[in-house]
């Protein structure tokens, strides 16, 4: 972990490093590539492009969940402050922090020491966000983390007695397979201690009409943000994929409950990866799986986190049920309450 230059009393910046977890860079597309079907790993959606293409898509008439969520929390930010009382945030995947805003409204009013970490794998959107926070919050301390959540929740450094609050919105959660997620709670069980707080928003299972509309936008915008990865592969990778030979696709798997993003090659063709000593050849039609988006039916969701021991403390929705935002709490587990 290398401890950028601080800039001033209210800012850090912590670069979180690959070489901390001893996995080589890129790894995880090599091996996304060999699987049947192929698949890329979707945090290789979010550079700088990507990270501001998303932000393009939260605001499209189809993509509801932005909106949604936002939403929830104009309305229940005070009362999620009330329930936790004051605690640093941790948000993993801050992006823009547009829906941190409300927390940070709501927890300045009853926390003179307000205390911010946002995470994020797009460095770029991290620094601009950080800047407007801290002239928009006068009392706001903010540190900044670089890097993925893996990375961040092994190293979270723990500098204060007050409890903590790990945010986590915009149904990202839904990016994981169970196993994963399963594997990501214990993570978030094991970052927090007994008490502390953990705040979810997911998305929830709905007709697949809206769901549809919301992954294939009529402007084209989640389309450019599917094929963007490509070009953040030929830039990091050294890379030859040639996005005019992929088209976006995006439909609801009903079995699984999940929208699935996928690239279909519109002609058989080999990309080669040279960083990573990879070629990989792909047949007219064959797609590349870049993205799942779990769609959770709430009460399952809830008996998961129950055997995670951060069960729900209190659970908001929106007058429709499309999302939900939970406020979960660490449970003793063992022996690690008196
Ligand atoms: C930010 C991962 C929750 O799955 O809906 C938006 C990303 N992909 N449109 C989602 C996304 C296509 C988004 N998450």
């Amino acid at each position: 972990m290398q401890i950028g230059q601080k800039e001033n009393e209210r800012l850090r910046w912590i670069t979180l490093n690959s070489s901390d977890t001893d996995i080589p860079e890129g790894t995880d597309v090599i091996e996304g590539l060999a699987q049947t079907p192929k698949t890329l790993p979707c945090r290789y959606f979010y550079d700088d492009i990507g990270s501001a293409l998303f932000e393009q898509i939260c605001d499209l008439p189809e993509y509801y969940p932005t909106r949604t969520e936002q939403a929830i929390l104009e309305a229940f930010a005070p009362e999620i402050a009330q329930l936790t009382g004051p605690c640093e945030l941790v948000e993993l995947g801050s992006g823009s922090s547009r829906k941190t805003r409300l927390l940070l409204d709501a927890y300045s009013k009853i926390d003179y020491r307000l205390q911010y970490w946002p995470i994020d794998v797009s460095a770029g959107i991290l620094k601009t966000t950080a800047l407007d926070l801290l002239d928009r919050y006068p009392a706001l301390r903010l540190c900044g983390l670089a890097g993925t959540y893996e990375q961040a929740l092994a190293q979270l450094p723990r500098t204060s007695l007050k409890n903590r609050m790990l945010i986590f919105l915009g149904s990202t959660l839904g990016n994981l397979n169970p196993t994963q997620c399963n594997d990501f709670l214990t993570l978030i069980q094991q970052a927090l201690q007994p008490g502390e707080f953990f705040l979810l928003g997911v998305d929830l299972q709905k007709p697949t009409p809206i769901l549809e509309a919301a992954y294939n936008d009529a402007q084209g915008v989640t389309a450019a943000f599917n094929l963007n990865i490509l070009s953040h592969l030929n830039r990091q990778f050294q890379g030859d994929f040639d996005s005019t030979q992929f088209q976006h696709w995006a439909f609801y798997n009903t079995v699984e409950h999940r929208i699935e993003m996928h690239l279909r090659s519109l002609s058989s063709q080999t990309v080669i990866l040279q960083d990573l000593n990879l070629k990989v050849l792909l047949q007219a039609e064959e797609t590349i799986r870049t993205e799942i988006s779990r769609k959770f039916h709430l009460p399952t969701l809830v008996g998961i986190l129950e055997e995670c021991a951060i069960a729900p403390l209190k659970t908001w929705t929106d007058p429709n049920a499309w999302f939900a935002l939970l406020l979960c709490q660490r449970q003793c587990i063992n022996q690690d309450c008196p």
